[in-house]
């Protein structure tokens, strides 16, 4: 399949997908976002990780604010809808993936490109890399995302203040409020990216699957529900590993062939 807006490799069990718009600092128009959707789509069975990032100086300048608003508006109201429904698929798709997916980021990330990497289940950037919910600095508030982004990857403080000054912050401070997962020096971007990213592909891929999908929805119950809910998604969990994680997992404890505190089990 070949791309317009991306770049889509496999190599073994990872996808790297890269948004492929350098010149417009990887601003997404729908196009760019049904490729993205189609990508993740396709290698879904066949990856147990996906890394995305950006060519170039940005991971994602946001919506391409001429081509979404500007050019929309022109068109009318049918198209500026349609243009939303079409980059929204990326955005539900990234979140609801059954991979983990790592932000890789290096360089500018602001708007929209918040929201992307806020639906990606890790995010690792350069400490140099800006970051912005620059809405409010042409008139409007984080849509489409991006305010869920910002309340849900920092406080109501921090959410609040960014949202409402326009302020950017570097990849640095937005670890310092839990905003990404990790900022290191950029000679190190590769290597913590890859280090996480083997972390994740050595771990059972239906466990790893469920990790995220139940870790989403207790943050939103209280205790007893999360504790019913848990435990019928346990119960689900093993039925589809057929046990292996009472094999496996268990048994190679039992033969003392690893410490289950300090590694996994080899699958
Ligand atoms: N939408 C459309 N075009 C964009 C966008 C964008 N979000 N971001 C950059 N571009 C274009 C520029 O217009 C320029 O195009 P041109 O070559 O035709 O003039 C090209 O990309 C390069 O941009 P520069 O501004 O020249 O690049 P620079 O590296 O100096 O600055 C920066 C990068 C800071 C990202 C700047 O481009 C910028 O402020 N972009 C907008 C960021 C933003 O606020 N995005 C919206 C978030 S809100 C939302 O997503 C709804």
């Amino acid at each position: 399949m070949q791309y317009e807006y991306i770049e889509l490799i496999v190599e073994e069990n990872v996808g790297r997908l890269t948004l492929d718009r350098p010149e417009k600092r990887n601003a997404i128009v729908p196009e760019l976002a049904l490729e993205v959707t189609d990508a993740l789509e396709r290698i879904e069975d066949d990856v147990r990780a996906v890394v995305l990032e950006g060519k170039g100086s940005a991971f994602c300048a946001g919506m391409d604010l001429e081509k979404r608003f500007y050019e929309t508006r022109q068109e009318g109201p049918r198209a500026f809808y349609e243009a939303g429904r079409k980059t929204g698929t990326m955005f539900t798709t990234l979140f609801d993936y059954n991979r983990p997916v790592v932000a890789k980021i290096d360089g500018w990330t602001f708007g929209a490109g918040y929201c992307l990497q806020a639906v990606c289940d890790f995010a690792i950037t350069t400490e140099e890399s800006v970051f912005g919910l620059s809405e409010i600095n042409f008139g409007i508030i984080p849509g489409g995302g991006a305010m869920w982004a910002a309340v849900n990857t920092m406080n109501r403080r921090k959410a609040l203040y960014y949202t409402s000054t326009g302020e950017s912050f570097t990849g640095a401070e937005a670890e310092e409020i839990g905003a990404v997962t990790e900022a290191v020096p950029e000679d190190d971007l590769d290597d913590a990216v890859e280090n996480l990213v083997n972390s994740l592909v050595e771990k059972n891929p239906v466990a790893m699957q469920f990790n995220t999908a139940v870790l989403e929805r207790v943050r939103y119950m209280d205790f007893h529900e999360a504790l019913d809910y848990e435990r019928g998604k346990s119960e689900e969990m093993k039925y589809y590993q057929q046990d292996e994680w009472v094999d496996e997992g268990i048994g190679q404890f039992k033969e003392r062939e690893y410490k289950p505190g300090l590694e996994a089990y080899d699958e």
